[in-house]
């Protein structure tokens, strides 16, 4: 049935793993699979004429917006500002005459991300959203939507929403560098095929999850976690960061790979485990040698990462979750896995109240 665990202990597992077919359900609303191309609803975004999008959300959906902003700015070369909701509107934004602005929501609920969209609709931006109900106030408001194919998402900490918000802004990114012809007609094809290999990499990810339930039942009795990542995994360390602190209690923070030796690496001692996530990217020396660092320190880094990038990096490591290789702009999708199976068993190891965990709501329409 759509609202019972399906043979699972939580909510959270069942969303973990229906990922591959709701990320699929996703895709297929933009993507035509035969000519490989993208395609965004009616009386989208003029994208050609845009001089920059705003974006702002909360929480994890925050979190897929500073990923879209990599991609906003890598495919379609278009300006993007992008802050929380809740400070969006308090900062004096110098809003620009053909700007749009995208919020992006689960809930479509959300009073900050509300209150925000109001602020951009009174400064004359074109508002559209990513959002999963359709029937909500943000999608109401909006002179655009965006549908995700989540369907319902009962845990209160978001998973498919966040995965499904991904393949969603993804598809939106690419239309915006073809209108803008940043983009070739080979390179839209070459990201859309990436991309409808998505969920079967996301399926293959799931598979991991005995080892890193092994994995999570040392982190649980560490006193905190570090995420790192670079680029589109900068990102994905604070969403990893945020699923722990949310289900688990378990203090943990995302850092840029190349802020750490800034201040925070003083932390680091052998109970302040180091996630590092690191697919094979332009990126993945640099943030190899800051785990190296880490280690140097007689911290415990736990590398996530493909099957070379272990090969590469691992052998010192104190534990290693392989996942597969994808297009490296796309790797996010397809991380958000291992990060919330560890943020899961963590949980699950400490016995915390996975679903509804302390002080935390599913949508919260108070500002
Ligand atoms: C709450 C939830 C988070 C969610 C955020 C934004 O704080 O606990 O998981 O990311 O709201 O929710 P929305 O419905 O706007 O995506």
């Amino acid at each position: 049935g759509l609202v019972d665990k399906d043979g699972h202990r939580h909510f959270m597992a069942k969303e973990i793993h229906e990922q591959p077919e709701v990320i699929a359900h996703t895709i297929s609303r933009y993507v035509d699979p035969t000519t490989k191309t993208v395609h965004l609803p009616d009386g989208s975004f003029n994208f050609a004429k845009l001089d920059r999008l705003t974006i702002s959300a909360c929480g994890t959906a925050y979190y897929a917006g500073l990923v879209a902003k990599y991609w906003f700015e890598k495919w379609a070369r278009l300006p993007i500002e992008i802050d929380v909701a809740s400070e969006l509107r308090y900062r004096d934004v110098p809003w620009t005459k053909n700007g749009g602005a995208l919020f992006i929501t689960q809930s479509g609920e959300t009073a900050d991300t509300l209150s925000a969209l109001r602020e951009a609709r009174a400064n004359n931006q074109q508002i559209a959203a990513v959002v999963n109900v359709p029937e909500s106030s943000i999608a109401r408001e909006s002179d655009i939507v965006f549908p995700m194919a989540a369907g319902p998402e009962i845990g209160v900490a978001s998973t498919k929403a966040f995965t499904c918000q991904l393949a969603a802004l993804a598809c939106i990114a690419i239309a915006a560098g073809r209108e803008r012809e940043t983009l070739s007609a080979e390179q839209e094809q070459e990201l859309v095929s990436s991309l409808l290999e998505i969920p079967r990499l996301v399926a293959e990810a799931l598979k991991q999850s005995d080892k890193i339930e092994g994995i999570a039942r040392d982190i649980a009795k560490a006193t905190g976690i570090f995420y790192i990542g670079r680029g589109v995994s900068y990102p994905m360390a604070l969403e990893g960061a945020l699923k722990l602190k949310e289900i688990s209690y378990l203090h943990a923070e995302g850092y840029a790979s190349g802020e750490l030796k800034h201040g925070p690496i003083a932390l680091i001692d052998e109970n302040l485990p180091i996630a590092v996530i690191a697919p094979m990217d332009a990126h993945f020396e640099k943030t190899a040698s800051n785990m190296q660092e880490v280690m140097a320190r007689d911290g415990k880094a736990l590398l996530i990462s493909c099957k070379e990038g272990i090969a590469r990096a691992g052998a010192k490591t104190w534990a290693n979750i392989e996942t597969p290789k994808t297009h490296p702009m796309l790797a996010p999708i397809v991380y958000a896995v291992p990060i919330q199976l560890l943020a899961y068993f963590t949980a699950t190891t400490k016995g915390t109240d996975v679903d509804q965990p302390r002080n935390l709501a599913k949508s919260v329409t108070v500002e």
